[in-house]
């Protein structure tokens, strides 16, 4: 299998959206306990801006500030972010409902390699809220499911209360042809009749072929530190193992100095990229 290649240098060579454009939240659901999910739309009723999967925009709360969070989803007229309530623009982002005005700019930084994953089975591992960012790639290739071979997801929270997504992951997802979704949680829980396992061990367990298959893989340091070194001790190349530091991301337009790791910002030069690239940048894996 040729190796994956990502695009580094999008963010760098077009224009970058400055300006916020005046939208409103079109609907608010109740995810988890602590995680709602806002879709987004113009006052004008159309999409804000078209993005692609993996990119990421600034949700601007008025007038408490600002936050990058990536694109979770999108219709032909919104944009949808998943959010989890972690400070205070969150806490007033969760504060808001259908109607409320919010601004948006965008979109930002590289993509998921659409193109260059056609023909390939894909191979999601998630925990948390890293399904996110996933999930942004996992319908765009349901979008487009003859392009790419099998998808299987194995998706892990502390709790069943931890998971998103909960009716995609249960309901719609797994009836789709050769769509597969591993579901486990780390703590026994009364009335959970799925796995209980961490994440790198269910990979070990669940024993997928690395052959013609690539993982996207996104979670919080320790799943991605376990399940990276379980990956590659499982067989999988580090060319064909990508992941997304949009986490890092604060100012998106490479002002703030707060992405960098080594020359590279994550905001111009990712936030995308393969395990491979990263092991060739000190200090990008802590
Ligand atoms: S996020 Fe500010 S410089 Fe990259």
């Amino acid at each position: 299998m040729s190796p994956v290649t990502i695009q580094h240098d999008c963010a760098r060579e077009g224009a970058i959206a400055l300006t916020p454009i005046a939208c409103k939240v079109l609907s608010v659901s109740q995810e988890t306990a602590d995680v709602k999910a806002f879709r987004i739309q113009a006052l004008d009723g159309t999409k804000p801006f078209e993005c692609r999967p993996g990119q990421t925009a600034m949700l601007s709360v008025i007038p408490y500030g600002e936050c990058m969070f990536c694109v979770s989803a999108q219709g032909q007229d919104y944009l949808e972010f998943t959010v989890k309530e972690v400070g205070y623009v969150t806490e007033k982002l969760h504060a808001l409902s259908p109607g409320d005005t919010v601004g948006l700019r965008g979109p930002y930084g590289n993509w998921f390699p659409t193109e260059e994953l056609k023909g390939k089975d894909v191979l999601f591992v998630g925990g948390g809220i890293g399904l996110a960012p996933l999930r942004s790639l996992l319908t765009y290739l349901l979008d487009h499911r003859e392009d790419y071979g099998r998808i299987d997801l194995v998706y892990s929270g502390s709790t069943p209360d931890d998971l998103i997504f909960l009716d995609d992951i249960t309901n719609v997802w797994p009836q789709l042809p050769d769509v597969h979704c591993h579901v486990s949680i780390y703590k026994p829980c009364e009335g959970w009749e799925g796995e209980v396992c961490y994440t790198a061990p269910f990979l070990e367990q669940l024993k997928l072929s690395q052959d013609n298959r690539v993982v996207v893989l996104c979670g919080g340091p320790s799943l991605f530190r376990t399940c990276r070194e379980m990956l590659v001790g499982l067989g999988f190349a580090e060319e064909d193992i990508i992941t997304t530091l949009e986490m890092k991301m604060k100012c998106g337009i490479g002002k703030c100095g707060r992405c960098n790791i080594g020359s590279l910002y994550i905001c111009l030069d990712g936030p995308v990229f393969t395990l491979a690239e990263l092991n060739k940048i000190p200090g990008s894996l802590h």
